[in-house]
């Protein structure tokens, strides 16, 4: 059995699917990785590392070609074509956004496995690329923002003078989020922090950061620990006493997501004209429409004299760890998934297991329709 593992061609992208440390683990299980050359590239793994690890550099459609193909987004249409029957596609897949793929990849034979859709349950941690990927989008929102922002975020007491801690204000307490208050407390900031559920009070103190609580008439949990959209009462509610909270704000850490929906507006333009110029906003719901309406995609924006950043993609600014983290979830995911049969490498039944079951979005030729409404209804990714 092969590993296949193409170079990410999503503009941006740095991560790879494969290290060298997991190339090394399949290999010791028996299984042939094939890597596209100058697949590890953005993320400082060379051919090289590769190949001493036991991998062989192909092409890319060689590759893509593999009985078990990784990869960090979902596959094009292009690279479905070159993708082989029966063969196994493990990657994200976008699944609030259907636009052709899931039927692609039925058409082509692929059976193909949603990363998103992998169940937030304990047995199922060391695969949830959602979680490693957040985490380490939430540590680097942070430095961000303290690059961003022209003052100190610790208390500073120095022969010139002394500078006062930065009050940061983290808004979505979910993995990103409580990742952000980690990182902020680290660099000596004074933390609050705001979700619309109210079960996530207890963590975020933990990590030494007080919690901002509304009365909002109802609770913002939905399905699976998610938060579920408000009625419009508690969110004109909502937006009401949060824009006064952030008015004190220096820097602002917005995290807030619904799956399948576009981001929640939670910083009104009114919030940022009350803040002081020079106070710093990262929009980590951006590439959703961001929790900011003044925020801008992909750019950094200056705004009634606050400055808003959209990125979009976190872990590509952190290449090497993310792609560690990431290809130990694809490793673990994958170890679930085959057995040795008198040694010989094999597929489990991916119905037996509910994390393959509830991941596997293609199966012999038929997109699996239960799945992918399952996906939309209670969001992933
Ligand atoms: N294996 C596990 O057990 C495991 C692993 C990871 C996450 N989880 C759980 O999964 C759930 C989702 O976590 P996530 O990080 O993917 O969340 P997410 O990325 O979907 O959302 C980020 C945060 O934004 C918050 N939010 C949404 N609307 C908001 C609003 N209007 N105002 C304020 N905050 C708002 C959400 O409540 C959430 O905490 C959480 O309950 C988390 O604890 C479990």
């Amino acid at each position: 059995m092969k590993v296949g593992v193409p170079k990410e061609i999503m503009p941006g992208e740095t991560r790879v699917a494969a290290t060298p440390e997991t190339t090394r683990k399949l290999r010791a299980k028996g299984l042939a990785v094939a890597v596209e050359n100058r697949a590890g590239e953005g993320a400082h793994f060379t051919d090289d590392a590769y190949r001493m690890a036991g991998a062989e550099i192909v092409d890319h459609v060689s590759a893509l070609s593999a009985d078990v193909v990784f990869k960090v987004h979902k596959p094009t249409f292009d690279e479905i074509r070159h993708m082989k029957s029966g063969s196994v596609s493990v990657s994200m897949l976008d699944m609030c956004h259907d636009d052709g793929t899931f039927d692609a990849l039925a058409d082509q034979g692929v059976n193909s496995f949603a990363l998103e859709m992998i169940p937030r349950i304990a047995r199922a941690q060391a695969m949830d690329t959602l979680s490693s990927q957040a985490g380490i989008a939430g540590y680097r929102a942070v430095l961000e923002a303290a690059r961003l922002y022209g003052r100190f975020l610790p208390m500073m007491m120095t022969s010139a003078g002394s500078a006062k801690p930065a009050r940061v204000i983290v808004i979505g307490a979910g993995v990103a989020g409580l990742q952000a208050i980690a990182t902020a407390r680290r660099l000596g900031a004074q933390i609050w922090a705001y979700d619309v559920r109210p079960e996530v009070k207890e963590q975020v103190q933990s990590l030494g950061a007080k919690f901002i609580e509304f009365e909002l008439g109802e609770s913002g949990t939905g399905q699976g620990g998610y938060a579920k959209q408000l009625s419009p009462e508690a969110r004109k509610k909502e937006e009401q006493m949060l824009t006064d909270e952030l008015k004190k704000a220096d820097v602002i850490i917005s995290t807030a997501l619904i799956p399948c929906m576009p981001a929640p507006v939670l910083i009104t333009e009114e919030a940022v004209r009350g803040m002081h110029e020079g106070a710093v906003i990262v929009d980590m719901a951006a590439a959703t429409g961001g929790n900011c309406p003044l925020t801008v995609p992909d750019q950094v924006v200056i705004k009634h004299g606050v400055i808003i950043c959209g990125i979009t993609n976190f872990p590509a600014l952190m290449p090497s760890d993310a792609s560690n983290f990431f290809a130990r979830n694809l490793y673990n995911f994958l170890m679930l998934m085959i057995e040795d049969k008198d040694g010989e490498l094999r597929f489990r039944d991916f119905f037996a297991d509910e994390i393959t079951n509830m991941t596997l979005i293609t199966h012999q030729a038929k997109v699996r329709f239960e799945t992918t409404k399952m996906a939309k209804k209670k969001g992933a990714g």
